[in-house]
């Protein structure tokens, strides 16, 4: 992985295993072609390089003849990026004698990018940098770091000496200790203070060493919301005027603003980037509606609501940005209110922000929650370290097609890439978030990369199986795919039972969030898997109250339903279970009641079946799950299963 151009010439020679195909390369290339033979590397191997105009700076082509190796490219990026194809060729020269083979190469995309999320966990310089290895070695070209957020602010800001010295520490190691607690901060240095900060050497050392491997570093500093660090270091920006008691900043004093431009003059000054992230995202806007300061700014600018009071400042700000000469990028919800002029947007709240936006003219990068955010599992719940939730195993991350059939096609050149998310709320360590990148990055940056057409997961599978063994051989700590539990075992095959086809009558209605396949999907013999938003888990606010019907008397002799809990999305176990049933559908006899024996206290993921054996003969099953007192909870269920 550490593998710059005139090193690897070094690294070959001392190569020492059998020939290896082009099939190892990870992203798979535009084309390529075996030519026959092989050329085993001396100590002085034959690798010339010859510039030559191509259609974009990072493509490049390779001759690997018996005689030596070619390479052609426009720019430095096409060459380096035709390196670390030799590389990996070469396993880092680990073999020494590579097939005969042309190849012509490109990437799909311009933006391949990969996000760091800083502020929950602080990351040393010395992390960032072999994790820049690695993303150059698949060919990725743009690292956001999320640099400021409520656990946390990040960047040295001369102007604002606090943000570092007090905004940039916690008591707590544990970000849901920190959380749970009264989520305060501490002064730098004072006993247990947890955090750190980059000083803008760090940052100018971590862009040198990016640069050389063709990556821009992009530094997101989030605003309005996730600001609560900020304001309690400056209360004064927050519409209340107190710390502890604001997340959002306060749009209607100037001072935000003048905060805003030094901090973001600075970043500028410091970061060469393309692009300026402003995040954007989840802002509660609350203390807007009734901030005297907000109010006034809603008349004075003629604004309806707060969305726009919040479209507002991003226009402000956006234009601020821009007459730096910079773009700004901010997450799907600066649509909220209206898009300011020439703003990238960043889709995560799945694809549908991300089209809107292409549809009117604005750039964007593809990051939909339910396969790019690395923070949910990557295998069985119960096989893995705690998480935020949910399940993406890699063969799911790899599946992500950005190009959407609705898009209309004049607008797909405003598609401009893809990103791997990783919010490290509950990530301590670096192993553990090079344990979640890897190998999930990797299949983002062949979507990233590779064209449509040539991207096969069982090809991914097999060529990343050594890639991983040879990034532990490097030091990362990467997730063994050989070891792979997989999805729920009952939801690989369908279930076979008596009321699979039956017609359900829904006597509460189906909660529109997790509709699953709608009315017919407790009866469709499809269990859920790992995620309760797989889309075959029904989702209920309210009792679930259903009534099956079977089509005829049936003989009956168990009735179920399995509940999944998971204490992070506020998913619990019913309270209790009742099961009617009926033959004609007027009169319902109570066969059963069931109740429950979950505390709602376990946060982890657990799945309990409600059910109940009999010996009846009926044809309508009426089956009633009570909410568990848990206020705003929700009820998850699969199937209901007869027989
Ligand atoms: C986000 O995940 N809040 C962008
Ligand atoms: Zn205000």
């Amino acid at each position: 992985m550490k593998f710059l151009l005139p090193l690897c010439l070094l690294v070959i020679a001392a190569a020492e295993l059998g020939a290896q195909t082009p099939e190892a390369i990870i992203p798979v290339p535009s084309e390529y072609t075996l030519t026959g033979g092989t050329y085993r590397f001396k100590e002085e191997p034959s690798v010339k390089v010859v510039r030559s105009a191509m259609s974009c700076p990072e493509a490049y082509s390779m001759k690997i003849t018996r005689n030596g190796v070619k390479i052609k490219a426009s720019g430095d990026a096409g060459i380096f990026y035709a390196f670390q194809t030799l590389d990996q060729m070469t396993r880092g020269g680990r073999i020494k004698e590579i097939l005969c083979c042309e190849i012509n190469d490109s990437p799909r995309f311009r933006y391949r990018g990969m996000h760091f999320d800083v502020s929950r966990h602080f990351r040393s310089v010395e992390f960032l940098k072999k994790q820049i290895d690695a993303m150059a070695s698949f060919k990725m070209n743009r690292m956001h770091l999320h640099l400021t957020d409520g656990a946390g602010w990040r960047l040295q800001i001369d102007a604002y000496p606090r943000l570092t010295e007090f905004a940039a520490w916690r008591p707590q190691q544990i970000w849901k200790d920190w959380w749970t607690a009264d989520r305060h901060y501490a002064e730098e240095g004072s006993a247990g203070a947890y955090g750190g900060y980059y000083t803008k050497d760090d940052i100018r050392e971590i862009i040198e060493y990016a640069h050389q491997r063709h990556i821009e570093v992009i530094p997101e500093i989030e605003m309005p919301g996730h600001s609560e660090e900020v304001l309690a270091a400056y209360p004064e920006l927050g519409c209340s005027g107190l710390p502890y008691k604001q997340a959002d900043f306060c749009p209607g004093k100037e001072k935000t603003f003048e905060f805003l431009e030094t901090v973001l003059s600075e970043v500028i000054e410091l970061f060469p980037s393309e692009y300026i992230h402003i995040g954007g995202d989840e802002a509660g806007k609350g203390l807007w509606k009734t901030c005297p300061d907000c109010q006034k700014r809603m008349r004075e600018e003629n604004l309806g609501d707060v969305d726009e009071l919040q479209s507002y400042m991003i226009h402000r700000i956006s234009e601020f940005v821009s007459s730096k000469g910079r773009k700004i990028i901010g997450w799907d919800e600066i649509l909220d209110g209206g898009l300011a002029p020439g703003a990238t947007v960043m889709s995560w709240r799945g694809t549908q922000g991300g089209i809107e936006s292409m549809a009117m003219g604005h750039d964007v990068i593809m990051c939909p929650g339910n396969f790019c955010y690395l923070d949910h599992a990557q295998d069985a719940p119960f096989r893995e370290p705690e998480s935020i939730g949910g399940y993406l195993p890699l063969e799911i991350v790899y599946g992500y097609e950005p190009e959407d059939v609705t898009m209309p096609k004049e607008s797909l050149d405003h598609l401009i890439g893809v990103q791997a998310n990783l919010w490290s709320e509950y990530i301590p360590s670096d192993q553990h978030a090079e344990y979640m990148y890897w190998p999930r990055a990797i299949a983002l940056a062949e979507t990233g990369w590779s064209s449509r057409g040539n991207r096969d997961y069982d090809s991914f599978r097999k060529r990343v199986m050594p890639v991983l063994e040879r990034m532990r051989e490097d030091g990362y700590s990467t997730f063994c795919l050989e070891n792979e539990y997989g999805e729920r075992k009952l939801a690989q095959s369908g279930l076979k039972h008596k009321a699979v086809g039956a017609s359900v009558k829904y006597n509460q209605p189906i909660n529109m969030s997790y509709p699953a396949s709608g009315e017919t999907s407790l009866t469709d013999g499809v269990a859920g898997g790992w995620s309760n938003s797989d889309g075959r888990w029904q989702g209920f606010l309210s009792d679930v109250d259903v009534t099956v019907d079977l089509g005829e008397v049936t003989p009956v002799h168990y009735v179920g339903a399995t509940f999944m809990q998971l204490a992070g999305p506020y998913i619990f176990m019913p309270e209790k279970v009742e099961i009617y049933v009926s033959r004609d559908g007027a009169e319902f006899g109570l066969i059963s009641e069931i109740w429950n024996d979950v505390s709602v206290k376990c946060p982890d993921l657990l799945f309990r079946s409600f059910d109940t054996l009999c010996d009846i003969e009926t044809r309508y099953i009426r089956y009633v799950a009570r909410q568990g007192g848990v206020p705003g909870g929700w009820l998850f269920l699969d199937e209901i299963i007869v027989n």
